[in-house]
């Protein structure tokens, strides 16, 4: 419990633990951006923000007007952070490279509405970010060799949700995964859990899927699903259909999320820069395990795919290890 005379803050939490100035600036634009994009999604009823904003993005998605309201507003605070070089966002086609003139030296690549198919009925969303330090001199300008790169390099990896109450969950080299609660009298985000981890032996039993595109599946994930529902003590299902509360969910309580690859997406839904890596760097963080299953005609842990393109998707299997290890165990049984 925080008494009402301390205030760890994240920008206190940023300093003190890596006394990186420029990284605390743009985790501040990254969290006004979170905040405003909380307060729009509070709001949307009364603001006539429901539904779609009429234009369809790279990966083929409706946009929603919230999916172009919260893309301008984290835009607009990053480029003018001055702690930027290149932006990825899912619904900008190519990645924006930040003038020279508010240039800075990170690449941050997200989503900046998580589950928007959930809006229209007041469901949890969220944002997803991964934050990557240059790689090319600071001298030139950043190139694409700064932007495709494996889930490894990523410095800081987080998601914000908007639930009942708005949540930042961040995880940054070997600090380990912390969650932040959106305190909206102080406006700031204050340190709630520090080393957040799985429950020990993986938790509460629960799969969570789009059981719905299940007869598309190949045989392994038909098979380990069918398993988990007629074990002696069968699973449960939960699905919300926002990565970012599936995935939270299962953090906290257990068990696997999985958005498998099927007949008509053979390479999966779940965009790889900006949904697989940062979920994937904090699922790992926090004692689980985050693979593809077999793809590409192998094991496929995600954080060591190398993107080609930056909206590229792949398969999705994350959670504890107890059920991450179980699909891997059936990809190799079924061959
Ligand atoms: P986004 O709203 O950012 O496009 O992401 C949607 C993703 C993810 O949040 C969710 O888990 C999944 O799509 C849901 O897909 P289905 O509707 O196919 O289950
Ligand atoms: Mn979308
Ligand atoms: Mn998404
Ligand atoms: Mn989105």
């Amino acid at each position: 419990m925080v008494s009402v005379a301390e205030f760890p803050t994240l920008r206190r939490y940023i300093m003190a633990r890596t006394g990186d100035t420029e990284l605390s600036i743009l985790l501040m634009a990254m969290t006004l951006a979170c905040k405003a994009t909380a307060r729009a999604c509070n709001k949307a009823g009364i603001a006539d923000l429901f539904g779609l904003a009429g234009h369809v993005n790279a990966s083929g998605d409706d946009q929603k007007k919230l999916d172009v309201l919260a893309n301008d507003m984290f835009i607009d605070a990053l480029v003018n952070s001055g702690t930027c070089a290149v932006l990825v966002s899912e619904e900008n086609e190519e990645p924006l490279f930040v003038p020279k003139e508010k240039a800075g030296r990170f690449i941050v690549a997200f989503d900046p509405l998580d589950g928007s198919s959930n809006i229209d009925c007041n469901i949890s969303t969220g944002t997803i970010f991964a934050i990557y330090d240059r790689k090319t001199s600071a001298d030139g300008p950043a190139t694409m060799e700064d932007v495709l790169r494996t889930g490894h390099d990523i410095k800081v990896a987080g998601y914000c949700m908007y639930g009942a109450a708005t949540e930042l969950v961040i995880t940054f080299q070997s600090h380990g995964v912390h969650r932040f609660t959106l305190d909206p009298s102080l406006g700031e985000f204050v340190h709630t859990t520090a080393h957040v981890k799985f429950p020990e032996d993986g938790g509460k039993t629960i799969y969570s899927c789009n059981e719905g595109h299940s007869k598309d599946w190949d045989p392994a994930m038909q098979a380990i699903v069918r398993k988990w529902k007629q074990g002696a003590k069968p699973y449960s299902a939960r699905y919300v259909g926002s990565m970012v509360s599936d995935v939270h969910r299962t953090i906290l309580y257990g068990g696997v999320y999985l958005y498998p690859a099927d007949k008509k997406k053979p390479n999966g839904k779940l965009r790889i820069m900006y949904e697989g890596f940062p979920m994937a760097m904090i699922v790992e963080a926090a004692g689980g395990a985050a693979s593809c299953g077999i793809f590409g005609g192998k094991i496929q842990r995600i954080l060591d795919i190398m993107p080609a393109r930056i909206h590229e998707t792949c398969p999705v299997i994350m959670g504890c290890k107890r059920d991450v290890d179980a699909v891997i165990e059936e990809y190799r049984l079924q061959g």
